[in-house]
């Protein structure tokens, strides 16, 4: 491979990365990237290897660069030793549905607290670097969204776009557990922060505004638990699969920004190679200008869908659904999420660049393929039982 340059012109030396949670959605792009073009290695931990078991067989050209290790971070004495051999950690693992948030708010502190604190010890006592996933939910609700509807200010940005430096965190009651997530993040980003300021420790936190794309999450009865609710991608992608109605939680009417995974992976790799530019920051990371509607989002989905198969639209393209009723007891949620982004451009020179339309179209063609067969097969069947 010919040699690589960073952004101050240094040429890139290759690093043991230790990715923990590599056998998720992110991790699983991250270690595509890091194998297919660049000399990097990587020490692979989850529990699940299924989403990057493309990259582990044997054979491949960069075989001797990636090595699984099944490990649960939560007891296992191998997990220092490891983070010791790496130049950098990567530490994705976490409980991140909103589905859980409320319904296993113990499971969901515990995992995004309790287990990433040895991850930051063991970084700080071993000098090592560590780049920490956080979330854009850390932000929780928006200043506007506690004024009147029909104030001015409304429009006005300070109200409203999200930045690292100055925007407060702000949630809800305890009894509203859906927060349990984003303040469980927010502490051990404060934590790893002050072993920042009081231990050297070298840090990056990357906090992603909905990133998505193939192999995120799973579709209910096909390659995951039938009763299973993942993130929105996935729901409204099994919806469309079995040809049913959308549901839209409390009218849709949250406001998100869309990223396509191959755009956010892009800033990641950024970040692993500038370490002067990108240690001691929190980076939004997400695209200001792929923003919808919840109820926006699943219409340009089923629009794009029905292009993508080459099917009609449904009658009834959605049905409104309590979060009550969808979440359980205890949820909320954030109204808007607009990152700034001001910071990680003017440290890494990075943007996105993929529009939403482009975003959905080359997601659903892969969702499509890889599991419309399948979803059929499992509804056959249970017409069969019935
Ligand atoms: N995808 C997004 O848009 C998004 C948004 C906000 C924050 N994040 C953050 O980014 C990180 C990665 O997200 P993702 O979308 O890839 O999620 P994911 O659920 O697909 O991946 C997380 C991986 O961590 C692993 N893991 C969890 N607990 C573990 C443990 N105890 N031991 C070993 N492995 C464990 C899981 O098996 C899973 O493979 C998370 O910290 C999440 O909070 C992601």
């Amino acid at each position: 491979m010919a040699p690589r340059f960073n952004l101050d012109g240094s040429e890139i030396q290759p690093l043991k990365i230790c990715m923990i949670g590599a056998g998720g959605f992110i991790g699983s792009h991250l270690c595509e990237k890091l194998m297919l073009e660049t000399e990097h290695s990587v020490l692979a931990i989850d529990v699940y290897s299924d989403k990057i078991q493309h990259l582990l067989e044997a054979g491949k050209p960069w075989s001797k660069r990636i090595e699984f290790h099944k490990i649960n971070i939560k007891h296992d004495s191998r997990l220092e030793g490891l983070i010791k051999l790496a130049d950098l950690t990567i530490n994705l693992a976490a409980i991140c549905t909103p589905a859980d948030y409320n319904t296993r708010p113990l499971d969901t502190i515990y995992s995004n607290f309790i287990d990433a604190l040895p991850v930051v010890r063991y970084c700080s006592d071993n000098n090592k670097r560590l780049i920490h996933f956080s979330t854009c939910e850390v932000y929780g609700k928006t200043i506007g969204s506690f004024l009147p509807r029909d104030s001015p200010l409304l429009r006005d940005p300070a109200f409203y776009v999200l930045k690292e430096d100055e925007s407060p965190c702000i949630f809800g009651p305890i009894e509203k557990q859906r927060w349990s997530y984003a303040c469980a993040k927010q502490l051990i980003e404060r934590l790893i922060y002050a072993e920042g300021a009081e231990n050297d420790l070298q840090f990056t936190i990357v906090r992603p505004f909905n990133w998505i794309g193939p192999r995120m999450d799973f579709i209910p009865g096909v390659d995951g638990p039938s009763e299973g609710v993942p993130r929105v991608l996935a729901c409204f992608s099994t919806n469309l699969l079995k040809g049913e109605p959308l549901k839209l939680v409390d009218g849709g009417k949250s406001q998100r920004t869309f990223i396509f995974i191959k755009d956010a992976i892009e800033a990641v790799l950024l970040m692993i190679e500038n370490p002067d530019r990108a240690n001691g920051y929190i980076f939004n990371v997400g695209n200001p200008q792929n923003e919808v509607t919840v109820r926006e989002l699943a219409l340009l989905m089923t629009q794009i869908y029905c292009k993508v198969n080459g099917g009609s639209r449904p009658e009834i393209p959605t049905v409104d659904v309590s979060s009550k009723e969808f979440y359980g007891e205890g949820y909320d949620d954030s109204d808007k999420r607009i990152p700034d982004m001001t910071i990680i451009k003017r440290q890494l020179g990075w943007e996105p660049k993929t529009s939403l339309d482009d975003l959905l179209e080359s997601t659903l063609t892969y969702q499509h393929k890889t599991y419309a067969h399948a979803v059929r097969q499992v509804m056959s069947r249970s017409h069969a039982a019935i």
